[in-house]
């Protein structure tokens, strides 16, 4: 059959049609930062993947049978059910959602100078190791760095270089591997099932455990189906059941592939492990049969777990992100190769040569995507990831200046791709319009959240 979206839209919501002139003055009064703007200012928000999806009439089926018992719910059976068929976890804490999992988790394993060995981190996975006073190191593969090569698992770590910490002089301080699938923050590129089985052999060899960040979980499983030979006649539940397979534990946002507004879930192996998470996770989030959640919130996300892996939806999700990548090179507009699936990342360096880095080129685009379309997305680049001093100059660039443009699951049709490429396509026609940004204001900590700029016309 061709190609379409294997749903039909039974609830909607109306999105705001803005003008130029309400836009204008929304951003200005959010100092040029788009997490400061109103949802209701915003036509097309592509800020994250994350809670953003649409639920199923089933989850909301599920929803409504929701047990709030305090201890030992229905609810939490069904969910931790299907977690467990899932991953083979024996222990399974739910949390309310992924940086929860990650504080308990990592204040169990690590401490003070001890180092966390990633492909990539994501950045409140990094911020958790470091509040503990440990190293969180990326260690991407090299083939990462050239953003338009087709290599088809650009999100695999570097297994020489993990190697080589394990078994150098360090070795003894690396406290745990975590293998991020798929890897968000180097361009939502997906990992291998061999990467992973090399990685799982090297953290055995050398006792120290490795644990899934498996927040986009599915998608991963199925880019393997698509683009490792091995895999091509596995269901992605059957891919992602094997990835859980090769690890001791996982930590996963169910923001994203749980298809809900909010939720997580700590998976152990280990029962020691496990009963030392339990004592934080009963401190700090809630008893282990809810973590911080409603009971209709963990049947939501044990329905979303389900309609996460159905093959026909996340090929459709595949070719969304295709379609509107092929539609910003129609337009003149790069993304990084090859398209994943939640979220493309477009090369602004590339695009706004004329704005330097201190300009901060992805934030231009960002803003001009705003005040063009109404569409809300985010700066990946010098703005959030360079170094400042303390007049907030730019002292060490981002090694790329991009965006991301994150899709929600199951909530824009076509035709709200089709729009995002023509107010690109726009701003692709006459780049030089577009005008670099001067920080005003920026806290020592999550500037990206908090910094406020303003336009300044582009130096010749
Ligand atoms: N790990 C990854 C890979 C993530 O992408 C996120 C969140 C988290 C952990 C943290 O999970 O939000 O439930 O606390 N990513 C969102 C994003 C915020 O927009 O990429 P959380």
């Amino acid at each position: 059959m061709p190609l379409m979206e294997p749903y039909r839209i039974k609830v909607v919501e109306p999105i705001p049609i803005t003008t130029r002139d309400e836009r204008e003055r929304a951003l200005e009064r959010a100092g040029y930062n788009v997490f400061n703007l109103r949802a209701d200012e915003v036509t097309i928000d592509l800020l994250s993947d994350s809670g953003t999806g649409a639920v199923s009439a089933a989850q909301e089926a599920a929803a409504a049978a929701g047990d709030e018992s305090y201890a030992g719910a229905r609810s939490f059976f069904r969910f931790r059910d299907v977690v467990s068929d899932l991953t083979g976890y024996p222990h399974i804490l739910p949390v309310h959602q992924g940086r929860a999992g990650e504080r308990i988790l990592f204040s169990a394993l690590l401490g003070a100078g001890q180092i966390s060995i990633s492909n990539t981190h994501f950045d409140t996975t990094r911020a958790n190791v470091e509040l503990l006073g440990a190293e969180a190191r990326d260690l991407p593969t090299p083939e990462a760095k050239d953003l338009d090569s087709l290599a088809p698992f650009k999100g695999n770590i570097d297994l020489a270089a993990l190697e080589h910490v394990l078994t150098g002089e360090e070795g003894s301080k690396v406290g745990v591997v975590i293998m991020t699938i798929t890897n968000n923050g180097g361009g939502g590129q997906p990992v291998s099932m061999a990467n992973l089985k090399w990685a799982s052999l090297l953290c055995r060899r050398h006792g120290v455990p490795l644990i899934l960040d498996a927040a986009r979980f599915a998608e991963n499983a199925w880019l393997v189906t698509r683009r490792e030979t091995e895999y091509a006649n596995h269901s992605p539940k059957e891919v992602a059941q094997l990835a859980f397979e090769l690890a001791d534990g996982c930590v996963a946002s169910l923001k994203k592939d749980g298809i809900a507004p909010m939720g997580a879930f700590i998976g152990l192996r280990d029962p020691e492990l496990a009963s030392r998470c339990e004592m934080l996770l009963i401190a700090t989030e809630g008893f282990r049969t809810y973590g911080g959640l409603a009971g209709h919130e963990l049947d939501r996300l044990a329905q979303g777990l389900r309609e996460v892996l159905d093959p026909h939806y996340l090929r459709a999700r595949e070719e969304t992100a295709a379609y509107l990548a092929q539609l910003a090179a129609d337009g003149g507009v790069d993304v990084v190769q090859p398209p994943g699936v939640h979220a493309l990342y477009l090369n602004a360096g590339r695009l706004l040569k004329h704005v330097p880095p201190h300009r901060f080129p992805g934030h231009a685009l960002a803003c001009q995507l705003y005040l063009d379309g109404g569409i809300r997305c985010a700066e990946l680049g010098s703005l959030y990831l360079g170094t400042l001093n303390e007049q907030h100059e730019l002292v060490e660039p981002a090694p790329y200046e991009l965006v991301r443009l994150a899709l929600p699951r199951r909530v824009y049709t076509q035709s709200h791709m089709e729009y995002v490429a023509e107010v690109l396509a726009a701003i692709a026609k006459h780049p030089e319009r577009v005008p670099g940004y001067r920080i005003v204001e920026a806290p020592p900590i999550l500037r990206h959240f908090n910094s406020r700029v303003e336009p300044i016309p582009v130096e010749n």
